[in-house]
């Protein structure tokens, strides 16, 4: 029986308690939380609930879940792997790229890993975006749009405290980065433009939008917003033969088509009137076009913790490597300083 502990019983908390109960052979045990009614909900479901966490790490546990505010991250994973327990922690994994380096220099000693919940991943969306894009159904991809907007506005809770790690670029940002990266695992970003705003919570980024080039000449716009009331599609994609666009996280809402045949020559429909004058931008005859059924995708919401379940009995590599996490921390700095100083950070991460 592998035995597992949760650092911070809260929201994610909860989410990692109802994922391992899928499990055979796997158990939460115990909890630790600064909340009492948090340590209340725990013990309700039989767990051992701690208070401190020197506490909690004398349990004889497999794996810590750290899913706490984000300034916790650093220190409780460092206290864990030198314990002797593996980490899986909340994204994101560090604040600093400083910090990410000491979680991998403390793995290295203790010889216990850490890892992070990059479950999206396995999301639909994404990989219908894969799939489309490794197939080369729309041809040379040279743009691809990725976008999560909401309507709530203000962050809530310790998501609008600077010193919480709050914000939507460490939120969803390193989400839809990872994403990114994993499209493209063996390309380096060569340059980094971000705006980074606050636009409805006072302290910390509520709208951002990051352009990340590509050494495959790949451009992707990456960007988050808590007030849109309107729609935009979660992804959109330009390939020099054709264009996908997903409207939502199904993965099934949206479209793919491609031209048949050359790309020149073709004949558009003229005399729209809505379009005015323009040739150039009327739509194609339909004969030209070709419509691609987006790829159904299987339903893989246990997959994170399968992998997760088989590294710990060694049985299997750990999807989500420090490697790839470290990468990613050095991208969301870039961000930061990118906006910071309005301009475009040349680099080869
Ligand atoms: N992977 C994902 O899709 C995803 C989604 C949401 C949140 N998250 C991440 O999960 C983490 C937690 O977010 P949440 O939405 O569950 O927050 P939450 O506020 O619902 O829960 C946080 C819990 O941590 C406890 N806590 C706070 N400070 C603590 C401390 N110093 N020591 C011990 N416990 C402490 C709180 O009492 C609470 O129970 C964050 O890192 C967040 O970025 C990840």
């Amino acid at each position: 029986m592998l035995k597992v502990g949760i650092i911070g019983f809260g929201y994610m908390g909860n989410f990692h308690y109802e994922k391992v109960s899928h499990f055979d052979d796997v158990q939460v045990t115990c909890a630790f939380d600064n909340n009492d009614e948090k340590l209340k909900s725990a013990e309700k479901k039989g767990l051992k609930a701690y208070k401190t966490l020197d506490e909690f790490l004398k349990e004889d546990i497999d794996l810590v879940v750290i899913a706490t505010p984000n300034q916790w991250h650093e220190k409780y994973a460092v206290a864990a792997m030198k314990t002797g327990k593996n980490v899986l922690c909340e994204k994101p994994a560090t604040m600093s790229v400083d910090e990410m380096n000491q979680i991998i220099r403390v793995s290295k000693e203790t010889g216990n890993f850490f890892t992070v919940h990059q479950q999206r991943r396995f999301d639909p969306d994404y990989r219908v975006v894969k799939d489309i894009v490794n197939s080369g159904a729309i041809g040379k991809i040279t743009t691809i749009e990725s976008r999560v907007l909401g309507e709530r506005g203000v962050c809530f809770g310790w998501r609008a405290d600077p010193e919480s790690g709050g914000g939507m670029l460490y939120d969803w940002g390193v989400h839809l980065i990872d994403q990114i990266l994993q499209l493209y695992p063996e390309e380096t970003v060569t340059s980094i433009y971000a705006r980074v705003l606050s636009v409805l919570t006072p302290a910390v980024d509520d709208l951002f939008e990051i352009t990340l080039n590509l050494s495959n000449g790949v451009c992707a716009k990456v960007n988050v917003g808590t007030f849109a009331l309107q729609k935009l599609p979660r992804w959109f994609l330009f390939g020099d033969r054709g264009t996908l666009k997903l409207d939502d996280f199904s993965g099934t809402e949206g479209g793919a088509a491609r031209i048949k045949g050359e790309v020149q020559g073709f004949e558009s429909v003229v005399g729209q009137k809505v379009l005015g004058p323009s040739r150039t931008m009327a739509p194609l005859k339909p004969e030209y076009l070709e419509k691609i059924d987006l790829p159904k995708e299987e339903d893989m919401t246990l997959e994170y913790w399968r992998n997760l379940i088989e590294a710990l009995r060694g049985k299997e590599a750990l999807y989500v490597t420090t490697s790839q996490i470290l990468r990613q921390m050095k991208i969301v700095e870039a961000a930061f300083e990118s906006a910071k100083r309005n301009e475009v950070i040349k680099t080869s991460i």
